[in-house]
């Protein structure tokens, strides 16, 4: 090697997949001259392997191998919780559009064409190196960020439980005799109250399941039990707002395996968004049917509905799209998400399909 100075991040670890023996000890020995720590792989198989094992920092793939190709592997990388901020540069043969794109497109981070210069092999991975320690930073952050915001929310929600209780207890007329205006200010503070309560619960359950501490209790359950539960919780909010609640389930469905409470709190904040979301005189319908291999419940009304270009973000958190609340109702963009992280807890679906103006319908399935 002409160039004695190290040119890369010395330590760090670069994992190295090719199914060529020249390939590999032509790139190893040059990344190793730049101060990396090279470990190999001659098949993708063991690239996913060795990817879980190692925890590299940057992994340099080989785009055409005969057990899996590299686009597949990378698919699969980036499909994996664990693994898939392992910043991955593609090796190509071929420099065709078709090519790039279909690298890029599996989730690579960058691609490289064969007959390279080695340099620039070297500055990618640098680059990727870089890129890959300051998303670790990033995600150290964010969970102390997460762990504050839950403390915080958690604080905060004792002192407003302790509120309604004592605004309750003199709504109840425990502390003694008050006059009528006196009430109505009772009354008001006792129903921001439970809104605070509400939001705070929300953000501490975003909050415990992307940290990953929510853990599910599945057990075999009736459907129509569940269902029932949380729809007669929405009669007093649908009849304050004229709009007819429909029950479409049969009693007949065979017990499912499912964490009642969160099943109960995905179809609550399906019914609270069609409630919200719909007009006095419009109509929600709570059904569920047995499938071969899945029950489906579905909540639809014939409301306002949401924009086709809006459908894609509609479980992200903290997304409020054009449908506006038709009573003054709260909302924060956070009930989908919450309901979507549960049903993937569950290894269940969720979706929704709708025709602006017309209504929307949303749907979720558990397996059977
Ligand atoms: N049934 C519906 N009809 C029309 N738009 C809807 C419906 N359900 C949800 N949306 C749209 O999707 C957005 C996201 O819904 P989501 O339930 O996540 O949040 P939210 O209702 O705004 O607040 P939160 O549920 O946290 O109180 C809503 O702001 C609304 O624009
Ligand atoms: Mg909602």
């Amino acid at each position: 090697m002409v160039n004695r100075k190290k040119l890369g991040i010395v330590g760090a670890k670069v994992l190295l997949v090719d199914d060529s023996d020249v390939t590999l000890h032509v790139i190893k020995s040059y990344l190793t001259h730049h101060g990396y720590s090279v470990i190999t792989a001659s098949s993708g198989k063991l690239a996913i392997e060795l990817a879980g094992k190692e925890s590299p920092d940057c992994i340099v793939l080989d785009l055409m191998m005969p057990d899996m190709q590299g686009d597949e592997v990378t698919r699969r990388l980036k499909a994996d919780k664990e693994l898939q901020y392992i910043p991955v540069i593609m090796l190509t043969a071929k420099s065709d559009r078709e090519t790039i794109i279909n690298c890029l497109n599996s989730g690579a981070n960058d691609f490289i064409t064969k007959g390279y210069d080695p340099r620039v092999l070297l500055e990618r991975v640098n680059g990727q190196v870089r890129m890959g320690k300051l998303q670790k930073e990033l995600q150290k952050i964010n969970a102390v960020k997460d762990r504050f915001l839950r403390m915080a929310s958690h604080d905060i929600r004792n002192s407003i439980s302790c509120i309604k209780l004592l605004t309750g207890s003199v709504i109840d007329g425990l502390e003694g005799p008050v006059s009528e205006d006196q009430m109505d200010v009772m009354n008001r503070i006792q129903h921001q109250t439970n809104t605070m309560l509400n939001l705070l619960n929300d953000i501490l359950d975003v909050s415990v399941i992307t940290s990953g501490e929510l853990k599910i209790k599945p057990k075999p359950h009736s459907i129509a039990d569940v269902l029932k539960e949380a729809f007669e919780g929405f009669v007093p909010a649908a009849k304050a707002k004229s709009i007819t609640l429909n029950w479409a389930v049969p009693d007949n469905i065979s017990p499912v395996t499912f964490d009642y409470n969160r099943i109960m709190e995905v179809t609550a904040n399906l019914l609270s968004n069609a409630v919200k979301y719909c007009k006095p005189g419009e109509q929600v319908e709570l059904g569920a049917k047995a499938m071969e291999e899945e029950v489906q419940v579905w909540v639809k009304d014939n409301g306002q509905g949401i924009k086709e270009e809006e459908l894609p973000s509609l479980f992200n958190s903290f997304e409020r799209l054009s449908s506006k609340p038709t009573g003054h109702e709260k909302s924060t963009g956070l009930g989908l998400s919450i309901a979507k992280q549960i049903m993937d807890l569950h290894k269940g679906k969720i979706w929704a399909h709708s025709e602006y103006g017309e209504g929307a319908t949303f749907i979720f399935s558990l397996s059977i």
